[in-house]
């Protein structure tokens, strides 16, 4: 359960941290995260998360999943310093994406952490390392790409059915010290009618690269994609059903169970979620700054913006906290962002009480918020992170010169 905000304890934090900032929630995504593990384990035990630090990388979050086990997915040198500055093991770092540092490739490989290898492109950077460390055996995955009846054609990978995919294995098989560890695949769409198809399309990859090139990687990855929870309010905007944690489990690691029985060689199945862990541990608080009537519409501005929650296009769930001044009632009222953009609207059409000095309290804050927030007119709020009656300041608040020190006055 979400704690409950009170005047009172809005008022403190508002007076000591800002008139905005993100309330995390640390423990409701360690509770996420066990159950996503359960649900997965249930039917199939060698299974682990490699947890998607672009939806939330902040270090309080991504050193819970390191404490629990799991591994690092980064998609940069930015995400993957991150995970080293939070305890991370490089041996639990894996780097996807397309573009990577090759500095930053090498540093990683030579510590032991794992590259997913995206493209050919890649090749003769690695071919270098492992020829001039002949005496350090490399960690590689490969990012495979196929048809998961989603209708997109992902732009990420190797086409499995492709001539690349032919290439990067054989210099893989054929370089004494490198080692195919994983095969990796992810795909947007959330929806879990997509998962059986890719864990079918990835048992089957797994299968021919055994036959075909003698090589057992020890990790198949089918990636993230999956819903987290939310209330029927934003389930009913979204136009998704009832989805559960085991709704995925079932379409993929019961497949993998039912593949690899009996099999002592059988490999971990990994996956990547972050919104799925991430998505409701987060809410953001704003202060209602000013209320005022244009041409027949009421507009209440708030010192928060959507680029602040990532939401656009839906009312996100959203609960409004008194402040303690006395409430009108409005109708139809627009809580619109501090920004100028005429489209910056946290909430359509608020019918209900308020005051200038109140509160609006978003849920399901916690993916692509936080990490897509630009210095768009005002630095970003500081991140408090609330465990009953404790809070623990996580981010400070951004200053001027936090922003500003790289350019040229
Ligand atoms: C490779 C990869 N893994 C995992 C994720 C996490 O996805 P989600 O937040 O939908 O779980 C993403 C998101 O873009 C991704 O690109």
């Amino acid at each position: 359960m979400p704690k409950i905000l009170t005047t009172d304890l809005l008022n403190s934090l508002s007076e000591a941290y800002g008139d905005a900032f993100y309330l995390l929630e640390s423990t409701t995504f360690e509770e996420n995260y066990k159950e996503l593990t359960a649900a997965f384990k249930a039917y199939y035990p060698k299974f682990n998360i490699a947890y998607s630090y672009k939806t939330n990388y902040t270090p309080k979050i991504v050193q819970i999943v390191n404490r629990l086990g799991g591994y690092a997915e980064v998609v940069s040198e930015m995400e993957m310093e991150i995970a080293l500055r939070s305890g991370v093991p490089a041996s639990r770092i894996v780097w996807n994406g397309p573009i990577k540092n090759q500095n930053k490739v090498k540093e990683l490989l030579l510590t032991g952490g794992m590259v997913n290898v995206d493209s050919v492109y890649e090749i003769e950077n690695i071919r270098a390392i492992a020829e001039n460390h002949p005496d350090h055996m490399l960690n590689l995955g490969v990012r495979c790409n196929y048809d998961v009846g989603d209708g997109v054609v992902s732009r990420f990978g190797f086409d499995v059915y492709g001539q690349d995919f032919d290439t990067v294995l054989r210099f893989i098989a054929d370089t004494p010290n490198l080692r195919l560890v994983n095969l990796q695949a992810h795909f947007a769409k959330r929806s879990p009618e997509f998962w059986t198809a890719r864990a079918e399309g990835m048992l089957k990859t797994y299968d021919t690269i055994v036959q075909k090139y003698g090589l057992k990687p020890e990790h198949l990855d089918i990636g993230g994609g999956i819903f987290g929870k939310m209330p029927d309010l934003l389930r009913e905007q979204l136009k998704i059903g009832k989805i559960t944690y085991d709704d995925y489990a079932k379409q993929a690691a019961k497949q993998f169970a039912e593949h690899f029985k009996g099999n002592p060689d059988a490999p971990y199945l990994f996956i990547e979620p972050g919104s799925a862990v991430a998505g409701d541990c987060m809410r953001f608080v704003s202060k209602i700054k000013t209320i005022k009537d244009v041409r027949g519409k009421t507009f209440a501005t708030v010192i928060g913006s959507q680029k602040n929650i990532s939401m656009s296009g839906i009312n996100p769930p959203m609960e409004i906290v008194a402040g303690g001044k006395t409430q009108k009632q409005y109708n139809n009222l627009d809580i619109v962002g501090f920004t100028c953009i005429e489209g910056d609207v946290l909430q359509k059409n608020y019918c209900g009480n308020l005051a200038v000095g109140d509160y609006i309290v978003i849920g399901n804050c916690g993916s692509y918020s936080l990490v897509m927030k630009p210095p768009f007119i005002l630095p970003n709020c500081a991140v408090l992170d609330i465990n009953g009656d404790k809070v623990e300041l996580i981010k400070r608040a951004e200053t001027f010169d936090d922003l500003f020190h790289t350019f040229k006055f």
